[in-house]
């Protein structure tokens, strides 16, 4: 059966993990997405794309930040992995508060109540003590803190390899399988 998966982008840094992300799952899952409002502001800053125009020629459902009449915004609708990638430290915040004030968070309440794998990959430096104990909170709620920050040991010669690092672990956490980074000694 075809994998359900949600990505929520937010104005984080790190936009070309999630562009990468969406190349890599959309021929392979049911993808849908939501970003914030400031993710397309950093996505282009970062990547200099337009991210509505570059979503148009990518085969995934995406999802109005307020549009609370989205099948996304109850619980009742199932899906297998929600992936919050870049996710910024005040979304993570409101995540472990239970702030459902936009969809994005609202599908991170609903990940936590229903029990859904969710993984955060959170990207700020350094981290606040508040940045901290809310990464604990949602640790001990179920959630994935997933660092954006590559690992060194497979020896990357690009900045795409250390892109496809992280991106190639987030892949592996949903369960789903990935030839962009052999595993350790394979
Ligand atoms: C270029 C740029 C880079 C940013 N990088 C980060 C970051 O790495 N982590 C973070 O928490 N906020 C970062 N911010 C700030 C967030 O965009 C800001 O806190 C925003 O309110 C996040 O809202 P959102 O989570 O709804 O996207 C950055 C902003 C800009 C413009």
């Amino acid at each position: 059966m075809v994998r359900k998966i949600i990505l929520g982008l937010t104005g984080a840094s790190g936009a070309c993990y999630a562009k990468r992300l969406v190349e890599v799952l959309s021929p392979q899952v049911d993808l849908h997405l939501v970003h914030s409002r400031t993710a397309p502001l950093v996505f282009h800053e970062e990547l200099g794309l337009n991210l509505s125009g570059w979503l148009k020629e990518q085969k995934v459902t995406v999802h109005g930040i307020s549009d609370f009449l989205s099948p996304l915004a109850s619980g009742s609708n199932r899906f297998d992995g929600y992936v919050v990638i870049p996710c910024s430290m005040k979304t993570l915040s409101q995540i472990a508060h239970g702030v459902g004030e936009t969809l994005l968070t609202r599908v991170g309440d609903i990940a936590l109540k229903e029990r859904r794998k969710m993984i955060l990959v959170a990207r700020e430096a350094p981290y606040s003590t508040v940045h901290l104990e809310n990464m604990l909170r949602i640790s001990q709620m179920g959630g994935i803190i997933f660092p954006a920050s590559p690992g060194f040991y497979h020896d990357p010669q690009t900045i795409e390899d250390l892109v496809d690092f992280v991106v190639s672990r987030v892949i592996q956490l949903l369960d789903l399988p990935q030839e962009l980074v052999k595993p350790w000694k394979s």
